[in-house]
């Protein structure tokens, strides 16, 4: 999807995030978590998502926030790496958010020194999957799932000035867009 806005999520944003978990059918949260989710794990984990300095990011490609996507550094991980994971909602996948949110995440690690992003999902999911071998991710097969590790290239100014540029057009667009919430 051309133009989608990606911003950084934060705390204040915990409502946006809840609808946006909320609003996600059991298919989608079974390929996110890996395993079955309960109602009060899912309010367990989506009231602790901000926690432990993780970056969150959400996709908007209308008013609405659509998609997300979470990373977190391994901590004591000898190649100073972090984990990602993404939401989209089902009706707005396969229009390039997944993708969208993994370049950005890709941009956020590398200006943070992360040198390795590990993202893991069931085997059986595609289009994880097809989006981590379009970032010339490794894969490896673990007891029914994939582990998927890309190697981030070192900060430059040109990666400084990509995160600054997309985080300030996203806060235009905004103000822009105002009163539609974004
Ligand atoms: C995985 C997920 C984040 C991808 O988001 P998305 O917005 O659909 O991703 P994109 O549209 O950017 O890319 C999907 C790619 O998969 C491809 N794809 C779709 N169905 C496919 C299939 N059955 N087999 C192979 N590739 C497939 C699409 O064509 C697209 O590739 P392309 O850009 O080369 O055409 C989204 O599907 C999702 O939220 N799934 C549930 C949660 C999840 O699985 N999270 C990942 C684990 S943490």
């Amino acid at each position: 999807m051309q133009d989608v806005i990606i911003r950084r999520l934060r705390k204040y944003d915990q409502a946006l995030v809840t609808n946006h978990f909320n609003s996600l059918d059991e298919d989608v949260l079974l390929s996110r978590f890996g395993t079955p989710v309960q109602p009060e794990g899912l309010r367990h984990y989506i009231s602790n998502m901000f926690a432990n300095a993780a970056l969150i990011f959400g996709a908007f490609p209308d008013s609405c926030l659509r998609g997300v996507g979470e990373l977190r550094l391994i901590p004591d991980h000898k190649h100073h790496a972090a984990e990602a994971a993404f939401t989209v909602e089902k009706v707005w996948q396969d229009q390039g958010i997944g993708d969208a949110l993994l370049s950005r995440l890709i941009t956020v690690a590398q200006n943070r020194g992360v040198r390795e992003v590990h993202m893991l999902c069931l085997a059986t999911n595609q289009k994880m999957r097809r989006l981590a071998e379009k970032h010339n991710a490794e894969l490896a097969l673990v007891p029914g799932q994939v582990e998927a590790t890309l190697t981030t290239p070192w900060p430059t100014p040109f990666s400084m000035a990509k995160e600054i540029t997309s985080e300030y057009r996203a806060f235009t667009r905004a103000v822009l867009s105002w009163p539609n919430h974004v």
